[in-house]
Formats: structure tokens, C-alpha cells, sequence
């Protein structure tokens, strides 16, 4: 019997809809949904995509059929930056990784991360002038890296922190190559973008084995991260050490997953704040009565409920992770449809997450819709900024108590306005950004 593709755009022959889609991204899915459901196809050069997106079938890919699955050639690709870390690994080696390094993320241990967040805002606060302007994208990338460096790997890391994030953006620019089939025979070509981007690998390298050539001559155990994945070889793998190749690939991943991505969503915070005035207002009412003028703790996390709901809506509207990809094991059945493998099936939180079933009025701003009378109201996986599953966000929580301590403790003292309009471009690859970068000019509270 002859394969039923679901409805879809049919694109150019041979490359289908690969340029649309690597062109407009994330605004290609969306108008997927917009013209074809909740399933739509479309041929992505050799590959089929597949985009998914009720909530009921984003459970049955992500949490109840997660087996089935693996992460997506995209993400494969991006081995050859990431190796085998908890991002990229699969089956049982990630299973026993995940066991490993989610002893960093338990409650207790997020909340003691939280002094430093706090102060490491401050620090980084203190140096903003009044009425001066700057690209809040450099600021927020700078923070949650000095944050993640410091909780995670004990590092004070100020002299890395370009090298760092100048990698990131050769990521982001080599993603759309990486999409490109047979980029894996490409890019052993000395092609300019992939020459710039082993450049920047071969940095960023350098800095994550100091980090780890450093904790192996001083010896501490220092309870962050790093020491627990040295410790956590012994313990569990049968009595070897983790190599420091091994130890490279989940600290440079965590690294690097855990901090662009809150940078983002701050950004984007700062971004919807601006032209909503109102809401800006209210937040201001509760970080005053919360914290007056003294630093946000642990505690003040539960109390910032407003605080966590103007987050929670901007991820809505502007998920970090703007999507999901994962490609069947075996022939997959969905509805009426056959999802073969090296088909890619996209669940996107950004296409989701502005749908009106769930959300009303999908485009304004509105953080009531995450009071918890109204989240309750909605399917669960109406909203999934961080996944679901077995390869849910490992640091959902260290994100939220980090985006919601920052958000507070600068709006203490600043308010942010738009200093070039509103954007007229994300810039969607592997994470959501403001494209060209987010300029803001700063007014401070106190004047
Ligand atoms: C707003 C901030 C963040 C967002 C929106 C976010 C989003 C996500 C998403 C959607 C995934 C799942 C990807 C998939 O299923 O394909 C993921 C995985 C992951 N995230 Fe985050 N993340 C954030 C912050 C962090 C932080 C702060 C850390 C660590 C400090 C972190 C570490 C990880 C790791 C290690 C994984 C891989 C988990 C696994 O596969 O077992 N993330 N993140």
C-alpha cells in the first residue's frame, strides 16, 4: 500500500521546503499550522518533516513513546561540537549521565546557587550608568555564564567569557549548514563558516579543559558539578574514571545549554516588558514589597509569583528552545500517517504555545494566563519550554530560580526602554534570538 503523507506544503522539487524553512525559521512552522492543523508534512531536501502539534501528540512523542525515539540528525550533527554529552548521547550511557549530573539540580543545591545569582547581578548591575544604552543580548550572555561558570564549575571565568560566547554565535551561524544533506561530507572541506567554527571549537575546548585540568591538580572536592562528575565515575562506573574526554563533552554541554538559553528568555523578558507598560508597573509593586531594597535569597523565589508569571509568559511567546526534533527508531504510526525512520518529526513550543485553543488572543502579552487557576485549565503540554520526558530540561529548575532572582534584583533599581523600535527579526537556529541583538537604554529607578 502506497505511503499517505499528511497535508503539507509541497515546495520546490528536490529541496522541497529547505530554503523556507532554514530562511524563516520559526515563522515557517508556524504558518504550517496556521494553513494545515495539527499534522503537517513537507519535504526538507531527502529528509521528511513532520510537525506535530496538539499537546496530546507532543505527550505521546516526548514522555509516552520517548523509547521510540531519538534526538534528530540536526542534533546529531552538533556532535561534533557537543561529543557524547547529555544533549547528543542516547539509551543507556545517557540515562546513567543524566542519574550522574542531576545530583547538581536537586532542590537543595539550586537554592544554594542562588547567593550567587544574586550577587553576581548586582556585581554586573553595579556597572550599568543611568540613560545609558546597551545591547542587553552581550549583557544577559555574560551573567548567566559568570552564574554557570561559578555554581557549576567553581570558575570566576570574566577573561572566558568571550571566547565563550563568540563560539556560540559560530554555532548559531553554522546551524543552517548543518541541516544541509551530506553537510557531514561538506565539512571536511575548508569551507570559511566551518574553518571559523573549528577555530572557535578549538577555543572553547581550551577553556573546559582548564576548567577540568585545574580541579584534577588542586584535587578539592568542592560539591558543584565538576566534582560530583569526577566523584560519580568512580562510584558508578565500575571503578574507572570518567576519561577527560568524557568529563569535556557533559561540561562543555551543560555549560553552554545552561546559560544561553535563560539569557535568552531575559532578553526576551526585557523585550515584552518595554512595550507593556502596565505590566511592568506591577512587577516593580511586587519586587518592592518583596524585597525592598535588600538581595532576593532562595526564600523569595515562592513569594515572586508575579515575577515567575511575567517569565513564564515571555517563554510563552519567545521560547529559548524554539523547537524539538526527534526521529523514529522504527516505522511510527501517528493518526493515519506512517512516520518512517530518518523522517524528522518537529513538536515546536513556539508553534504551540500561539495557539489560540490554548491561548486567546495568542499574541498579547498576558502574564494572568499563568496564575494557577488558569495553567490548570489547559493540557498539560500546551506549554513545554523545557520538554518533557525522559530528556526534559535538566536545569528547569536552576532556570527558573535564576531567570526570576535576576529579573527581580534588576528591577530593583532599572527599568529598561526600547532604544531601536521593536524587532523586526528573530533569529531562530538552534536557540530563539533577537536578531542583530536587543539595544535598551537604561533608566535607573532610584532618579
Ligand atoms: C530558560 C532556560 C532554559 C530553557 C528554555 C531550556 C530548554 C531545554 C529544553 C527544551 C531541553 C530539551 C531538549 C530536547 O528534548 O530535545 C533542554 C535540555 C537540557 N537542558 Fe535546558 N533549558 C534552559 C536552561 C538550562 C539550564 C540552566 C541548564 C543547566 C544548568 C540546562 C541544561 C540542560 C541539559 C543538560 C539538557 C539535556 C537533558 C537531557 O537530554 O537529559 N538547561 N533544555
Amino acid at each position: 500500500m502506497a505511503t499517505v503523507h499528511p497535508p503539507g506544503p509541497k515546495g520546490l522539487p528536490l529541496l522541497g521546503s529547505f530554503l523556507d524553512f532554514v530562511r524563516g525559521m520559526p515563522d515557517f512552522l508556524l504558518r504550517c499550522r496556521e494553513e494545515y492543523g495539527d499534522i503537517c508534512g513537507f519535504n526538507l531536501g531527502a529528509r521528511r518533516g513532520i510537525l506535530l502539534n496538539h499537546p496530546d501528540w507532543i505527550h505521546q512523542i516526548l514522555v509516552q513513546d520517548a523509547g521510540k525515539f531519538q534526538k534528530s540528525y540536526a542534533l546529531q550533527r552538533m556532535r561534533n561540537t557537543l561529543g557524547e554529552g547529555l544533549l547528543t548521547s542516547e539509551g543507556e550511557f545517557h540515562l546513567r549521565q543524566r542519574r550522574i549530573s542531576s545530583k547538581a539540580f536537586v532542590k537543595t543545591r539550586v537554592a544554594a546557587y542562588a547567593e550567587c545569582m544574586v550577587e553576581l547581578t548586582q556585581r554586573l548591575g553595579s556597572q550599568l550608568k543611568p540613560s545609558q544604552t546597551l545591547d542587553v543580548t552581550d549583557f544577559f550572555m555574560g551573567l548567566t555564564l559568570r552564574i554557570a561558570a561559578k555554581t557549576l564549575f567553581g570558575r570566576d571565568t570574566t577573561e572566558d567569557a568571550a571566547v565563550v560566547s563568540h563560539a556560540l554565535d559560530e554555532l548559531q551561524r553554522l546551524f543552517p549548514f548543518l541541516l544541509i544533506p551530506f553537510s557531514e561530507f561538506l565539512e571536511r572541506f575548508p569551507l570559511p563558516n566551518v574553518r571559523r567554527f573549528q577555530k572557535a571549537r578549538c577555543e572553547l575546548d581550551e577553556v573546559i579543559y582548564g576548567f577540568i585540568a585545574e580541579r584534577r591538580r588542586d584535587g578539592r572536592d568542592t560539591g558543584d558539578l565538576l566534582s560530583m562528575l569526577m566523584q560519580a565515575s568512580d562510584d558508578e562506573g565500575g571503578g574507572g574514571r570518567m576519561t577527560d574526554e568524557q568529563l569535556r563533552d557533559e561540561c562543555l554541554t551543560i555549560f553552554l545549554a545552561g546559560h544561553e538559553t535563560t539569557a535568552n528568555a531575559l532578553c526576551w523578558t526585557l523585550y515584552l516588558l518595554a512595550q507593556n507598560p502596565h505590566i511592568y508597573g506591577k512587577l516593580f509593586q511586587e519586587v518592592d514589597a518583596v524585597l525592598g531594597q535588600r538581595a532576593a535569597s532562595s526564600e523569595d523565589f515562592a513569594k515572586l509569583n508575579y515575577t515567575y508569571r511575567v517569565l513564564a509568559e515571555s517563554m510563552r511567546l519567545f521560547p529559548p528552545a524554539w523547537t524539538l526534533g526527534r526521529t523514529p527508531l522504527d516505522d511510527y504510526q501517528v493518526g493515519p500517517y506512517t512516520v518512517s525512520p530518518g523522517s524528522v518529526v518537529f513538536l515546536s513550543p513556539y508553534v504551540t504555545q500561539r495557539d489560540c485553543r490554548w491561548y486567546p488572543d495568542p499574541l498579547v502579552f498576558d502574564p494572568s494566563r499563568f496564575a494557577p487557576e488558569e495553567a490548570e485549565k489547559r493540557p498539560k503540554m500546551s506549554y513545554f519550554p523545557f520538554g518533557a520526558g525522559v530528556r526534559k530540561c535538566l536545569g528547569e529548575r536552576f532556570a527558573w530560580m535564576e531567570g526570576v532572582l535576576i529579573l527581580a534584583t534588576l528591577c530593583q533599581r532599572f527599568r529598561f526602554h526600547l532604544d531601536s523600535g521593536l524587532l523586526k527579526k528573530t533569529w531562530a537556529a538552534v536557540t530563539l534570538r533577537p536578531a542583530g541583538g536587543l539595544r535598551m537604554r537604561v533608566e535607573s529607578r532610584g532618579s
